[in-house]
């Protein structure tokens, strides 16, 4: 039996975010009417910025949760541009030590957004830095150990932090209290995600066929980093095959080699499914065996693999454990008998 209050692990770097940073810098909007999709969030957050900047002050504290690849690093750029604002970005795991994140908030100025990426990895001690700063502006140092140390206080500009994470639930409850607002991030629709891929074909200078946009945009996970990725590789196949627009065959024939389904499940994704079937006979198995079994870090089942499967209704997470549901079992051609799971 597993329990709903496991400590959760923490994920280790998603391999494919390395090579999606470039595609994310090339193809990210940079103007707040060109991000697509995400309507009430950009709403609600245009409600904020606008009477921010109308009181001429800084924004509140903003924090963005959702799967990776929804656009959180985005929305934060845009966040900053809208207020007229420098960004200054850094990470949880690279703010490794007080004094990291003391030299960015004693160099900030009037009017900073501060934006901490995933926010889920700040150590305890960083945290204890951030809630001063953030609830009152202020910075409070220790110099020296032992009966000799000294405490000092900096008073800081104001500012906004923007923390982006793909756990909320991993941030710490005096941090997640300290934010104006919060906003999750959900999957985008296969009609946002197309449009996405218009404009990111324009901007890479290929034509493409609707068909093909839509075969892509259909396995993207409706994700736009992931179906940016996608779209490249399919311009790759075109252009090796010597066609001059992506047609849906030449879209179709790269997701084939990419052994991307028309769900967007990737090998892994199918392993782990077919692993808790053949083994587990559909589950409940729990995330630690199924980690052992699969061979991988619980942290990336949980935070890439689990989620998108969830949520196109292929597996269930139960008390007891994961399971395969019938949908599940049917996308991977499973047989299902009148009662019940074969
Ligand atoms: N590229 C990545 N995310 C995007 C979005 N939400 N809108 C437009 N282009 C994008």
């Amino acid at each position: 039996m597993e329990s709903q209050n496991t400590k959760k692990s923490i994920p280790k770097k998603d391999p494919k975010r390395e090579e999606d940073a470039h595609i994310d810098l090339a193809l990210r909007p940079s103007n707040w009417e060109d991000y697509i999709g995400q309507e009430k969030i950009k709403k609600n957050l245009r409600v904020i910025l606008d009477a921010a900047l109308k009181r001429a002050e800084s924004s509140d504290h903003l924090l963005f949760y959702g799967q990776a690849g929804l656009g959180k690093t985005t929305l934060a750029h845009l966040v900053a541009k809208e207020m007229g604002a420098n960004l200054k970005v850094t990470s949880g795991p690279t703010l490794e030590k007080m004094g990291d994140l003391a030299a960015i908030l004693s160099n900030l100025e009037s009017g900073d957004v501060l934006f901490i990426d995933e926010a889920h990895r700040l150590n305890h001690q960083i945290e204890e830095v951030l809630y001063p700063a953030l609830e009152s502006r202020k910075l409070h140092l220790v110099i020296g150990k032992g009966p000799g140390a000294r405490t000092f206080s900096l008073d800081l500009p104001p500012f906004t932090l923007i923390a982006a994470t793909t756990r909320a639930n991993l941030l710490s409850g005096p941090l997640r209290s300290r934010f104006g607002a919060s906003f999750k991030l959900d999957y985008y629709t296969v009609a946002d995600i197309e449009a996405i891929l218009e404009r990111s074909a324009k901007l890479l200078g290929v034509a493409a066929e609707p068909a093909a946009l839509n075969a892509i945009a259909k396995a993207s996970r409706f994700t736009p980093r992931i179906a940016n990725r996608l779209l490249k590789r399919a311009r790759d196949y075109a252009e090796v095959n010597d066609m001059p627009t992506i047609t849906e065959e030449a879209a179709r024939n790269a997701l084939e080699m990419l052994e991307i389904d028309e769900l967007g499940l990737e090998p892994t994704d199918r392993q782990l499914l077919s692993i808790i079937i053949e083994k587990f006979n559909g589950g409940p198995v729990g995330i630690q065996t199924l980690a052992a079994a699969l061979n991988d870090d619980r942290g990336i089942i949980e935070d890439v693999y689990e989620p998108y499967l969830m949520s196109i209704g292929l597996l269930n997470r139960t008390p007891a454990g994961r399971r395969v549901t019938a949908e599940g079992y049917k996308h991977l051609g499973y047989k299902i008998s009148k009662d019940g799971l074969l």
